[in-house]
């Protein structure tokens, strides 16, 4: 159900599909196409809240059944939308909590955010933020960093300040951790009383690089600094990881404490390897910024979006983007996903056509209603804050469901199950 009004007519009621989304469709029957639509056909904005299902890798702060708040409005720019999001989060936080929250909030885009803090959804309670070293270690004797260096990757490094008592167990479960993000290796230093280093990999290194990486990490005496060297998006999303582990460990998460940022200018596609073509990486209706339009083409990876998430201490509480609204950039888009011209509009010439009729600009966002009362709540997990919440395996404890569907029911549906058999106990 979604309601509207404007400001010289009655209020609008309508009512949506709800959100079904798995992992494995290309293109999301997702509820921001619906609301997207509404603003082609001439309304000039809505709200719903609305029932989401979708099958994804559960976290602590996902759900396979959540609660949204979509928004969509036309004739918006992305400053508009991101001024008014942030007034209704003021609003909501003095009303409800009584905290003044500060705005505008920061402003990062994607490729700061992931250079500073190895994450799309900073946590931005604690500093430790990630420092390049390639131009210290290009010319050391370590040869894992020089090679990487030299091969177009870079060395990033943190600085666990006051971190220099872990002991080798620590460090052997850091560098663990930072394997399941990818990392080949970590390498560390523990930054002696007197201003040296204690790390196996010490001598690699003379007296001005050492200096050089301790005086660009602005290491003490006492701190621990971790190392990665890899491809660049393996380095800072490892080291991203490892920053949020030590914050972990040493109790950086301050609890009442509310680091509100947007970050924007999200890469429009990804390469997905293994499918060897371009995906969306927000959805395909997601508008590229007007000054990479002519990149489109030619170089369509390096391409920004107009997309926005709202983060709050590590988590995304909301995203949305400014949509396109012209026919030759969605065909072209579409393209770039590789649909053929015929499927696309089979399944959306429905909306390619009515881009000719005067569509206006138009953008949204949508907010995870139950991460919003987890958040505000100072809670751990999504589950405390929803009523039945399912397990890991997306099951409901209190009905059992899903559970064995009736023959009938089947029949009536036309469906055949073909199961594998069940292990014997
Ligand atoms: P997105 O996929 O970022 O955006 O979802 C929007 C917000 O919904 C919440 N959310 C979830 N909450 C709990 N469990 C989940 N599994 C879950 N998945 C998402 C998050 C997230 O920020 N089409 C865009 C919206 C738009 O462009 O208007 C979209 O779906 O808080
Ligand atoms: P190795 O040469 O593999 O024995 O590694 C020697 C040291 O370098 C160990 O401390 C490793 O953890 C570290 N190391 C290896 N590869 C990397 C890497 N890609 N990034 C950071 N440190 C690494």
């Amino acid at each position: 159900m979604l309601t509207g009004s404007t400001p010289e007519g009655p209020e609008v009621i309508w009512c949506l599909p709800g959100c079904i989304r798995g992992n494995s469709s290309a293109l999301p029957q997702s509820p921001q196409l619906f609301k997207q639509i509404l603003m082609v056909a001439g309304m000039d904005r809505y709200f719903q809240i609305v029932r989401c299902f979708r099958d994804e890798d559960l976290r602590a702060d996902r759900q396979p059944e959540f609660t949204r708040l979509d928004i969509e409005m036309s004739f918006v720019d992305q400053e508009a939308v991101m001024d008014m999001m942030e007034e209704m989060m003021a609003h909501l936080y003095d009303a409800l909590l009584g905290v003044k929250l500060e705005t505008p909030f920061l402003r990062l885009s994607y490729d700061e955010a992931m250079e500073r803090f190895g994450s799309d959804k900073p946590d931005l309670r604690f500093a430790m933020e990630l420092t390049d070293i390639s131009r210290e270690v290009q010319n050391s004797d370590f040869k894992v960093f020089a090679s990487v260096a030299a091969g177009g990757g870079c060395v990033k490094g943190i600085n666990a300040k006051g971190c220099g008592f872990y002991s080798r167990k620590d460090l052997d479960d850091l560098t663990k951790y930072a394997g399941i993000f990818g990392a080949r290796g970590m390498a560390w230093f523990i930054v002696t009383d007197d201003g040296g280093v204690k790390s196996p990999i010490a001598k690699f290194f003379n007296e001005e690089q050492t200096k050089a990486i301790l005086d660009r990490m602005q290491a003490k005496p006492g701190d621990l600094l971790l190392f990665v060297a890899d491809k660049k998006t393996v380095a800072c999303n490892a080291l991203g990881n490892l920053r949020l582990e030590i914050a972990r460990r040493q109790n950086l998460m301050q609890s009442g404490v509310h680091r509100f940022l947007w970050v924007t200018d999200f890469p429009l596609l990804e390469y997905d390897e293994e499918e060897g073509r371009y995906t969306a990486m927000h959805h395909p209706f997601t508008s590229p910024r007007d000054e990479d339009l002519p990149m489109l083409a030619e170089k369509p990876g390096a391409v920004k979006a107009k997309a926005y998430d709202m983060v709050l201490n590590g988590v995304e509480l909301g995203g949305g983007s400014i949509r396109i609204h012209r026919r030759d950039v969605q065909e072209q888009m579409f393209g770039l996903l590789g649909f053929s011209t015929e499927s696309a509009y089979e399944k959306f010439g429905y909306l390619l056509n009515a881009f000719e009729f005067g569509t206006p600009p138009h953008g949204g966002i949508a907010f995870g209603i139950d991460r919003m009362v987890m958040m505000m709540t100072g809670g751990d997990t999504i589950r405390d804050v929803i009523a039945f919440p399912k397990t890991q395996s997306a099951a409901c404890l209190m009905t059992n469901a899903p559970n064995e569907v009736a023959p009938q029911q089947l029949r009536e549906l036309s469906i055949g199950l073909n199961l594998p058999e069940k292990k014997k106990e």
